[in-house]
């Protein structure tokens, strides 16, 4: 029988894309011994964006969410999203301090960890897929998707084969933007299945409209894995309804090993939360909804709403096709790099300042010229030369990876933080989110002494 498997990303993406992370775990705490039942491939449960929600906005330890998440599944193989050697952020990280948080995030309870590179550059997970192996996980490499001269079927079944090489134990397709179409979708799983032996996973977003027929596309070229979302957190920027493609599915003959009853309870046991977050205004109904406008321009959705409100911010919104028409064509500048963060906020800020002061890159960004000198990777394309000199000038581009010029520093981090962290784990908030571990670290304090406030500077005196 043909089989394909189901991603359930309620707890991650979803909530990402529909609620800006803002669902705490005492919320969803009373539904995992279900889901643990479901039968998924996996659950994605951590990483992206909810390690920074959990400390800047829910109060939480991001690290006992995920072992508090592992007691209630233990049946379940656990996800995270990571960004290579960015981590969570947007920044490189030194070497030692990747090792240390994919260590620490598989001795915490996960499983498989899909990691990527903005520009498909494969020198910015190595590092994360070696440690990810040698701690007995599983590497799942992800190919951003964009659609471009210079990407082309034949790079995109390249690139999967270098993954394979690399250590990868499946090959996903991401398309963040959900401009995928079917067809495109078709091809490329099977060139991808043509040029390696891997399990094949495909992951997009309702956004524009395609996703669900571009899943079905996919499936029937062989993708063997889809992420999907509980329907009542499906749809619009969110992925596309697990009950929905398991129903369609099934009715062509593949076995999907979800339980028809496990899931229908874990829908209903989302929908009040759901209505809360409508309630509260957190969730926008619009989030939910299709807009297409994406393929029009060719740029994601919230790169556009970036856009706008930028023009506006600068009493320029009159302007906003000149810019429309001037961003491809920075981008083609830039060698084509997918529109994801950071790069979509690159090549928008450049586009609209080439607008605005009349001339093209008068003005050049702090971010542009770190892409041009090769602090971000290697870009898809060739740099456009005038561009380079431009941004450059006489300096010459770096050919290395970024990582090798950065020195270690979990040691050092650790030492400084004597009286303030507990754990190695709470080094790593630090070091990911300076700020904000230190407002989780003080309030933490206080929680336990039952006072209102504490400062880190307190924790210092009090273990001093
Ligand atoms: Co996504």
């Amino acid at each position: 029988m043909k089989k394909v498997q189901f991603t359930e990303t309620v707890l991650r993406d979803a909530n990402q894309s529909l609620i800006a992370t803002r669902l705490p775990y005492e919320k969803f705490e009373g539904i995992l011994s279900t889901m643990d039942k479901a039968g998924y491939y996996s659950v994605e449960c951590w990483g992206g964006a909810t390690f920074d929600s959990c400390l800047r906005y829910l109060g939480e330890d991001p690290w006992e969410r995920l072992r508090n998440i592992k007691a209630q599944m233990p049946n379940t193989k656990l996800q995270m999203l990571l960004r290579g050697q960015n981590l969570l952020g947007y920044k490189h990280y030194p070497d030692d301090v990747v090792r240390k948080f994919v260590a620490k995030s598989i001795e915490n309870g996960i499983d498989i960890i899909r990691i990527f590179d903005a520009l498909n550059d494969l020198r910015n997970v190595e590092v994360a897929v070696d440690e990810t192996l040698k701690n007995g996980g599983h590497p799942s490499l992800a190919i951003s998707y964009t659609q471009s001269p210079v990407h082309t079927l034949k790079k995109f079944a390249e690139l999967s084969k270098d993954m394979e090489k690399l250590g990868a134990k499946s090959i996903c397709i991401k398309d963040m933007a959900g401009v995928m179409s079917p067809q495109e979708a078709s091809d490329l799983v099977k060139a991808i299945k043509d040029s390696v032996s891997l399990p094949v996973v495909l992951h997009t977003h309702c956004t524009t409209g395609l996703a669900f027929m571009t899943c079905l596309k996919a499936v029937e070229a062989g993708a063997d894995v889809i992420d999907t979302a509980t329907s009542c957190f499906s749809g619009g920027t969110s992925q596309p309804a697990t009950e929905t493609l398991k129903y369609a599915l099934e009715q062509m003959g593949y076995e999907t090993g979800l339980d028809q009853d496990v899931i229908n309870e874990v829908n209903n046991y989302f929908k009040p939360i759901r209505d809360s977050f409508i309630e509260s205004g957190v969730l926008d109904p619009k989030v939910m909804a299709t807009d297409t406008q994406a393929l029009n321009y060719k740029i994601p959705g919230g790169m556009l709403s970036n856009l706008i409100s930028q023009l506006k911010a600068q009493n320029a919104i009159d302007k906003l096709p000149e810019v429309l028409l001037e961003t491809p064509r920075v981008r083609a500048d830039l060698g084509y790099p997918p529109l994801v963060t950071p790069m979509s906020q690159m090549v928008g800020v450049q586009a609209a300042t080439n607008v605005l002061l009349g001339e093209r890159y008068k003005a050049i960004g702090k971010e542009v010229k770190a892409y041009c000198r090769g602090e971000y990777g290697q870009a898809p394309g060739e740099i456009d030369a005038d561009l380079m000199k431009k941004a450059l000038g006489d300096e010459t581009p770096i050919t290395c990876r970024y990582a090798d010029l950065l020195e270690p520093k979990f040691d050092d981090t650790k030492a400084e933080l004597k009286y303030i962290a507990r754990s190695d784990e709470d080094v790593l908030s630090y070091i990911a989110f300076p700020q904000q571990a230190e407002k989780f670290f003080a309030n933490r304090k206080a929680k336990e002494e039952k006072t209102v406030k504490y400062t880190i500077e307190e924790i210092k005196e009090d273990a001093e």
